[in-house]
């Protein structure tokens, strides 16, 4: 063999030999450090009883007598104190930190019962605590579905996403939407779901939008709170995230949102502060990004002296999945538990111990509070999970709440259509209905019915040759149709590829249907941000596809309906003159092809409501010169390896730090301030009846004002009503926006002729502003005009009162 092979082949083996070592070497380093670490902590099962006074108790520490946590009869004070007490101090630290990502990642092993569950509160076996378990999300729990030896399945519900159910106004429907929810968790044994997600819409590209209520703080807040109450209501958890101004996805572990005291109050923290005066939740979530300079897992000023000294916020807080970035400090700071968890971060927490930066009487603080929730769960009280929620009963549910956060945007005298009228549906996503975005806040259903499945259901003849083209685009395009599986489906919104339809295709179409369907589709998620292109603006495909079918079925007098599968807001001034009516359906859950056919043939009047503005452009948004445009995915390298913050010098706008320079100004807030038109307005939707308001009497006195007034269904069908309240100060001493919403309600269903009595209520407190200067709420003086109306730019009634 020739000198140079032979050395060639040597340096090649050394080369391959090095890159196996640092494969092994690798493996073992991530199996240590975020897997396999707690082959002392394996869970206690089975106890022995006890009988005290007639009662029987587990022993849970097996010492022969019924110890004060043993007793759920005691106040929960006294068990936590029972059990720090009776804790060793390793004990306690390792209650701070999660069991690791073995579950998340799908490994079915002695730390993880229930697969897909993404993080635990760790049992401690000596004392007889059981593991907790932590699932996401906002639009369902999200286990997974399939087990390994199992024929069996274990599908959740997908519910709407959240943008829809604040469409909805309701906070009753969001209660039953939650209850069901919590259900699905406790029959399935978790103990906590990870959500609802409450961080504002600032700029409509952040992709976890969807995730999130509305650009509004007051609507985010009591739809955030009713959620809460309604999954509390089974006796499992929430975890309220991402606290706080989590509102990118680009670079959302290290990136520095850099915001005014005033906007964090009015804006940011708003939303939250309702939620835990509201409904007191289990867990907070604290979120990635920094504040002004510090992790908000490591901020003292966010989780201990906001959320708990002045809300008075009793649950605890865990940190987003690998967030912040020293243990010590985090804990420190009352973010109290680590998720997933690591073995470094427990090494971590033991050494702030032993060298005395992390004092015991800060861990049993954290430690408390996780023992308080495991005492408060299911699982301590040995509730026998079923594994069988009835997801027949919650199909039911998601249908209706699904249809009633629908928003009709625009009806040309079209809607609703006839069953007998036979329908072209156009557009790949009219058969490939969207249920949900994608990420931690997507869901494993069991199906999800298409928009042409709910029309079949309704009765609807579809055209044959519409569908045929789409079979055959999709057999020549099978690749991108494929549907991602794994942590690729988490990170990697599906968006298959447009038919294009020649004018001769839709005249042949035409002349057998009576009306076309067009559905734009969207999806965005996790992990990355949206952009403009084919994104926020409809593709060229889609434009054409809309033009041509208005032409060619408009020739024939024959309607086009625009239906909106989306997570987001897209744009819509350009072509919204072309389409007949315009239903924005969102994305409903897994009924939503039904759902949206209930709205269409109007078994269901609309009247859902929008939580955010359409803007005409998206540049008309205060915030977008700071908002980052280039739709970065994530780098999940870095995401966890926790590489950290880089040095100022290296640092880029919108990406590593992001200036809030828009204050308060988000949203409508901005728009009504610019005196900017938009395409459709915050609140604006809606309904195939007409209402119509009576004059309101106001009430002021110290702490509120009472407004009365009665809503009339003058229309000739039945329907409800979204009444919204918008305060706004006359002449102000400060720079503030023009209106601000203060208080909503949803009618009942009104029939025909029959009026519904509202009665709003306005707190004090709701009429302030943060004065930075003072560091506190402050109420001016002076006149208000209370804008009472169907949206924030069609007020029906309004009147002035003096404080
Ligand atoms: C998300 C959280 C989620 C967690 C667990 C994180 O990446 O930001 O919203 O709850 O993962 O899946």
């Amino acid at each position: 063999m020739k000198k140079w092979l032979k050395k060639s082949l040597k340096v090649l083996g050394v080369l391959l030999g090095l890159i196996v070592i640092i494969a092994v070497v690798g493996w073992m380093y991530f199996k240590a450090t975020f897997l396999d670490f707690e082959d002392d902590y394996v869970e206690q099962t089975s106890f022995n009883e006890i009988t005290v006074n007639g009662k029987t108790y587990l022993d849970r520490n097996a010492n022969g007598k019924l110890d004060i946590y043993e007793d759920p009869a005691n106040p929960i004070e006294a068990r936590v104190a029972d059990l720090l007490s009776q804790m060793t101090i390793e004990e306690k630290i390792h209650l701070l930190k999660g069991s690791g990502i073995s579950s998340a990642l799908g490994r079915d092993d002695v730390y993880s019962a229930i697969p897909g569950a993404v993080g635990t509160i760790v049992p401690t076996p000596r004392l007889g605590l059981p593991t907790i378990y932590l699932s996401d999300g906002p639009a369902g729990l999200r286990i997974a579905a399939e087990r390994e030896g199992e024929d069996r399945t274990y599908y959740c519900t997908a519910f709407p996403i959240a943008t829809l159910l604040a469409s909805t106004w309701n906070t009753d429907l969001v209660y039953t939407v939650g209850d069901a929810m919590g259900t699905e968790a406790l029959e399935y044994g978790v103990d906590v779901i990870l959500g609802p997600g409450t961080n504002l819409h600032r700029h409509p590209f952040c992709g976890r939008n969807f995730e999130y209520y509305s650009e509004d703080p007051f609507l985010t807040g009591h739809i955030g709170a009713a959620m809460v109450n309604g999954i509390e209501s089974n006796g499992v958890g929430t975890s309220v995230k991402h606290f706080v101004v989590n509102n990118q996805e680009t670079n959302r572990n290290f990136n520095d949102a850099i915001v005014s005291q005033r906007a964090l109050r009015e804006i940011y923290l708003k939303g939250f502060e309702i939620i835990v005066k509201e409904s007191q939740p289990w867990t907070i979530m604290s979120s990635y990004n920094l504040v002004n300079g510090t992790y908000v897992a490591e901020s003292e000023e966010l989780l201990t002296d906001v959320l708990r000294s002045e809300w008075g916020f009793e649950g605890l807080v865990m940190s987003d999945w690998f967030g912040g970035n020293d243990a010590v400090a985090m804990v420190s700071a009352g973010n109290d538990l680590l998720e997933p968890g690591t073995n470094k971060q427990w090494k971590a927490l033991t050494k702030g111990y032993e060298e005395g930066t992390l004092s015991e009487a800060t861990i049993d603080i954290a430690a408390g509070r996780i023992l308080k929730l495991i005492l408060n769960s299911k699982k301590m009280s040995n509730y026998n999970y079923s594994d069988n929620p009835d997801l027949k009963a919650h199909a039911q549910i998601t249908r209706n709440a699904a249809a009633e956060g629908m928003v009709l945007l625009k009806n040309d005298s079209v809607l609703p259509l006839n069953t007998s009228s036979r329908v072209a549906l156009l557009g790949i996503t009219s058969y490939d209905f969207i249920a949900g975005g994608t990420g931690s806040g997507d869901v494993n259903e069991a199906y999800t019915v298409s928009l042409e499945e709910g029309l079949k259901n309704a009765g609807f003849p579809i055209n044959a040759d519409a569908r045929l083209l789409f079979e055959s685009h999709k057999a020549k395009n099978l690749e991108a149709f494929k549907k991602l599986e794994g942590l690729d489906a988490m990170l990697t919104p599906y968006n298959a590829p447009e038919i294009q339809y020649s004018k001769t295709q839709l005249e042949e179409i035409a002349a057998n249907s009576d009306v076309a369907i067009i559905t734009i589709g969207r999806n965005s998620g996790e992990g990355g941000d949206r952009v403009v292109e084919d994104d926020f603006e409809l593709s060229s495909l889609e434009q054409e596809m809309i033009a041509n079918t208005k032409e060619i079925f408009g020739a024939l007098g024959k309607k086009v309906v625009v239906v909106l599968n989306i997570g987001g807001v897209i744009e819509t001034a350009s072509w919204k003159a072309l389409p007949d009516a315009i239903l924005l359906a969102w994305q409903g859950g897994q009924e939503g092809g039904n759902a949206t056919a209930d709205i269409l043939v109007g078994k269901l009047n609309p009247s859902g409501k929008l939580p955010m503005t359409f803007p005409i452009g998206v540049t008309d948004h205060a915030s977008h010169n700071n908002f980052p445009l280039e739709g970065k995915p994530i780098d999940l390298m870095s995401f966890i390896t926790n590489s950290g913050v880089k040095d100022k010098a290296d640092q880029i706008k919108n990406e590593d730090y992001t200036l809030y320079d828009e204050g308060v100004y988000v949203g409508y807030r901005h728009f009504d301030k610019a005196k900017l038109e938009v395409s459709y307005p915050f609140g604006y939707g809606l309904s195939y009846t007409a209402f119509e308001y009576s004059e309101p009497e106001m009430m002021l006195d110290a702490n509120e004002l009472s407004v009365s007034f009665t809503v009339t269904n003058v229309g000739d069908v039945a329907g409800k009503e979204v009444v919204q309240l918008y305060i706004s100060k006359e002449d102000p001493g400060v720079d503030r926006p023009i209106q601000e919403l203060k208080a909503f309600e949803k009618t009942a269903q009104l029939e025909p002729g029959t009026s519904a009595t509202i009665n709003l209520k306005v707190s004090i407190q709701e009429f302030a502003y943060w004065d930075e200067a003072l560091s506190d709420w402050v109420v001016e003086k002076g006149n208000y005009t209370i804008n009472i109306g169907g949206s924030s730019r069609s007020i029906h009634i309004y009147d002035t009162v003096s404080i």
